[in-house]
């Protein structure tokens, strides 16, 4: 598994205003758009591509296409669904599928709710979206859910990261012989008795859409 931290500025600025608590819902989502937009332009580095030839006004020029099957974008519902348009921006053809799953706060195991994926991800590189990277036990349950599928190469974007879920995700994807990937805007210190990223943003779902009681 890789670990790619975006070292840049414009990343640190929009990801501190996201941290702190007085900025509102309406300003989170923005920033938070903005913020994967971002990380996304990271993670398609080695998206696959296909070689083309096109006339210019003046010659013909060598250039590249989106390959087929088109990439997959899955996001983790329900916060995955404040990245899906950031992630989009960049790569409007892909086809988006959608992972329900909900973390158990005390046992944190993550389940599966809800489903509406492509059976057949054979050959498909998949970007799965899910903000807080913490325990890792909801994305190594994505990835398996993808991996199961077919797909051959997956790139989780994260907002924030903790060492302990990046261990765990590690550990949960030995023998995986699948290329996974994570790239992020930060690793914070650690995760508190709750299972938060310290010093992290909340709840991701909640900062985004409120709280659900
Ligand atoms: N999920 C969140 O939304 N925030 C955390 O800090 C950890 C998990």
């Amino acid at each position: 598994m890789r670990i790619h931290v975006a070292d840049h500025p414009l990343v640190a600025h929009k990801l501190t205003t996201l941290r702190d608590q007085a900025t509102a819902s309406p300003t989170f989502r923005g920033l938070a758009d903005e913020l994967v937009t971002l990380l996304a332009y990271e993670a398609t580095r080695d998206v696959r591509v296909d070689p083309v030839t096109v006339r210019t006004p003046v010659a013909d020029a060598a250039g590249v296409r989106l390959a087929s099957p088109k990439p997959l974008v899955v996001p983790i519902l329900r916060a995955g669904l404040g990245m899906l348009d950031g992630m989009m921006r960049l790569l409007p053809t892909a086809e988006v599928g959608f992972l329900g799953m909900v973390r158990n706060e005390q046992t944190l195991q993550a389940s599966t709710y809800a489903e509406r994926l492509p059976e057949d991800l054979s050959g498909r590189q998949c970007y799965v979206l899910d903000p807080m990277l913490a325990t890792g036990g909801t994305l190594a349950a994505a990835v398996r859910f993808l991996v199961d599928r077919g797909a051959d190469d997956i790139t989780a974007i994260c907002l924030l990261t903790a060492p302990e879920g990046c261990a765990r995700l590690e550990k949960a994807l030995e023998g995986l012989g699948v290329p996974v990937t994570v790239v992020t805007a930060a690793m914070d210190e650690r995760l508190d008795e709750k299972g938060y990223i310290v010093p992290g943003l909340g709840d991701a779902g909640d900062r985004l859409y409120g709280v659900v009681g």
